[in-house]
């Protein structure tokens, strides 16, 4: 029986993805890289120094800086996108999270957050919900992000539950294939062309549905 959810937060809780997507596409113009949605699908539930290195890499300039101005550009994209989500409020939960959220607590799931931003404490509480949690993965304690499954088993480690019996929620790529390495059960939230290996996919938040997840996870046992 599944007893915890995992979640992601960027494009799953709120649409930080957004942001994020912005943030990096005002340094890429900055630095002359340019980049498309497409091309940001690749940096979905990347961690910030490895984003900017897929963009760096993306525009040929990967030996154009050094380490020390690495981390100045990828501070200077996170003032950015702290500027932006600085005015994020319960209003900018995706469709249907809330109600969502209110279900599983009242069916008495236990709820992880399992996303690598380090921004990610701030905006639970902006948008109200940090109470929801009984507990956040701290991505700076990982040796690997995602598509490595560790902080979908930390989360289940944290929760004290098997993995067997954690559900996780993805938006992205790497992040799907984070969940089912765990393995666990995978449920996407986007299109089938980058979440086709997700175990249970919906097109957006607002098709959340605990009965329709349970049921898919059962057909899977
Ligand atoms: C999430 C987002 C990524 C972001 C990463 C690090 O995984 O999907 O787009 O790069 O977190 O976020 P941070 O806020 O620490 O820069
Ligand atoms: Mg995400």
């Amino acid at each position: 029986t599944v007893k915890g959810f995992i979640f992601d937060l960027d494009g799953v809780l709120t649409d930080s993805a957004e942001y994020h997507y912005l943030a990096w596409q005002e340094l890429g113009h900055k630095i002359g890289i340019a980049f498309d949605r497409d091309f940001n699908e690749q940096l979905k539930g990347v961690s910030r120094m490895d984003s900017l290195e897929r963009i760096l890499a993306f525009g040929n300039k990967s030996d154009h800086y050094n380490q020390a101005e690495k981390e100045e550009l990828a501070d200077e994209k996170n003032e950015q996108y702290k500027l932006l989500i600085n005015n994020v409020s319960p209003a900018d939960l995706l469709p249907g999270i809330k109600e969502f959220l209110d279900e599983l607590k009242a069916k008495g799931m236990k709820l992880a957050l399992a996303s690598a931003s380090k921004n990610g404490p701030f905006l639970l509480e902006k948008l109200e919900i940090a109470d929801y949690f009984e507990t956040v993965v701290d991505p700076a304690s990982l040796s690997n992000g995602k598509p490595d499954p560790e902080i979908f088993v930390k989360g289940a480690q944290q929760l004290g539950l098997p993995l067997s019996e954690c559900i996780g929620v993805e938006d992205a790529q790497a992040g799907i294939e984070a969940i089912n390495a765990a393995p666990m059960f995978s449920v996407g939230i986007g299109s089938a062309d980058s979440l086709g290996s997700a175990d249970y996919l919906v097109p957006d938040t607002s098709k959340l549905s605990l009965e329709a997840i349970l049921q898919a996870f059962n057909a899977k046992q």
